[in-house]
């Protein structure tokens, strides 16, 4: 096969080197084209977009494949452990017995907020969105540990991470009890990172919420099925924000900013609301889809489709089956379930979604499956954030760690007026 592609430019042709990862993926670099040809391409959304080479996570789209660092997804349903995959994702292989104890040490050790940290959630009203809440906070611990602004040892960069993972949960636990007028719980350092997290949002100062050993998997495997998914649009932010030298924790606050968005991770929270209106009767699923079909409604069936997954999303997959598995343990028959497994009955035998390409992504069971576990709606973005927070550091690294990385900068086409002159406001 050729590792060169010729582009014909009127008289000139110009050769392009081909990349090809590890996966056969393949290329056309075009780093030097503007410099060759004045012209740059334009690719609104970044769908046809390579802006990196990563070392972190593989997809498939066609065939539905998610790997880790080379291991499939499936492979972590048995017994799922978030934090031997963040491990995994943000330091290249899993952890020995040793690494694993040590770096579950450090995610029990850094779970307390500084009280100084706690006090500004005093300053949020009541109301306020969990991820308004979630990004502040983030940034605000880099006030708290200004020592770790400046990354370049690898212990250092383990220390702060670990710090990350382990705040970000009392951070959201905070959250949640803020909202709710509750006192906030400290960290228990007896519970591993699920119950200590479910310990800090659900048990009271008179009575300590235990976590049954099945809502504890399921909610490992949730997080473990959010922990990435290569340059998805908060992925790239965060990359973007630390490409200008920005910290850690000021990258993965932008991160958050951008999974909040309903076509991200905001998509979970929809897909909950859409199940609950039909559920109150406002709407069938089969008007529900006809809706989402007509372009002048601007409804989209939430928790459907994927830029990358034109099959089936595995992870979607998995969770339908949790779901299936769990649900009637957990709230015996849950009328959401059989709402959603109706949706995507009428949808996966529609033309409009077949054409498409559109199948359930991993919001459409989460939110059905977090409900059931106790977390309100409105902090379902906020659990995918915890998901997310492992991928987000892992590729901040690899690109903090990377040779030749440039600050992300992309350029346009100007469409706006030619050279006009400026007209004084008297003679307008
Ligand atoms: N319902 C109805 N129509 C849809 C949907 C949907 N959920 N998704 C895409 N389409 C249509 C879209 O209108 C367009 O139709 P046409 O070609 O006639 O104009 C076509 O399918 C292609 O859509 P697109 O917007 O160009 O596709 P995209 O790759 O830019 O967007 C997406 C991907 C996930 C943003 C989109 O499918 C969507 O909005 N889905 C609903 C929101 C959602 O569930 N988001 C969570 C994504 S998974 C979690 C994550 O990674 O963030």
């Amino acid at each position: 096969m050729t590792d060169k592609a010729t582009l014909t430019l009127g008289e000139a042709r110009i050769e392009l080197p081909i990349i090809i990862g590890s996966e056969g993926e393949r290329a056309i670099d075009i780093r030097d084209l503007r410099a060759q040809t004045g012209h740059i391409t334009l690719d609104p959304g970044f769908g046809n977009t390579g802006s990196c080479e990563s070392a972190i996570t593989y997809i498939d789209g066609d065939a539905g494949i998610l790997r880790y660092r080379g291991i499939p997804i499936e492979d972590f349903a048995a017994s799922p452990n978030f934090g031997e995959v963040a491990w995994l994702l943000i330091c290249g292989s899993l952890p020995t017995a040793d690494e694993y104890d040590a770096f579950s040490t450090d995610l029990t050790r850094f779970a307390n907020l500084d009280e100084g940290m706690k006090h500004q959630f005093e300053g949020f009203p009541r109301n306020a969105p969990p991820m308004a809440i979630l990004s502040a906070m983030i940034n605000a611990l880099s006030c708290f540990h200004p020592e770790l602004h400046e990354l370049e040892d690898e212990g250092q960069f383990r220390i702060a991470s670990a710090r990350l993972i382990s705040k970000i949960r009392t951070i959201a636990a905070y959250a949640f009890r803020h909202s709710r007028g509750l006192p906030y719980i400290y960290p228990d350092p007896n519970l591993r990172y699920v119950p200590n997290f479910l310990h800090m949002m659900f048990s009271q100062p008179y009575k300590q919420y235990v976590c049954p050993q099945m809502v504890r998997d399921a909610m490992n495997l949730i997080l473990i099925l959010h922990a990435d998914h290569e340059q998805n649009c908060s992925t790239s932010t965060v990359r973007v924000v630390g490409s200008s030298g920005a910290n850690l924790f000021a990258s993965c606050a932008a991160g958050v900013c951008a999974l909040w968005g309903p076509l991200h991770g905001g998509a979970n929270v929809e897909v909950l609301t859409m199940l609950e209106e039909i559920h109150h009767g406002n709407m069938t699923p089969e008007d529900y889809v006809k809706l989402a079909k007509d372009k002048d409604s601007k409804v989209r069936l939430m928790g459907f489709g994927h830029r990358v997954y034109k099959n089936f999303d595995p992870r979607a997959k998995m969770l339908g089956e949790v779901a299936e598995k769990i649900l009637p343990r957990l709230c015996g028959n849950d009328p959401l379930l059989d709402i959603a497994r109706r949706l995507e009955e009428i949808a996966l035998s529609d033309p409009y979604f077949i054409d498409r390409k559109l199948y359930p992504n991993v919001d459409f069971y989460s939110g059905i499956l977090l409900r059931a576990m106790g977390i309100p709606t409105n902090m379902f973005t906020v659990m995918f954030s915890i998901g997310r927070l492992p991928g987000w550091i892992a590729h901040w690294w690899e690109q903090h760690r990377g040779h030749g990385q440039r600050i992300a900068r992309p350029r346009q086409i100007y469409t706006g007026e030619t050279q006009r002159p400026y007209v004084p406001i008297d003679q307008r």
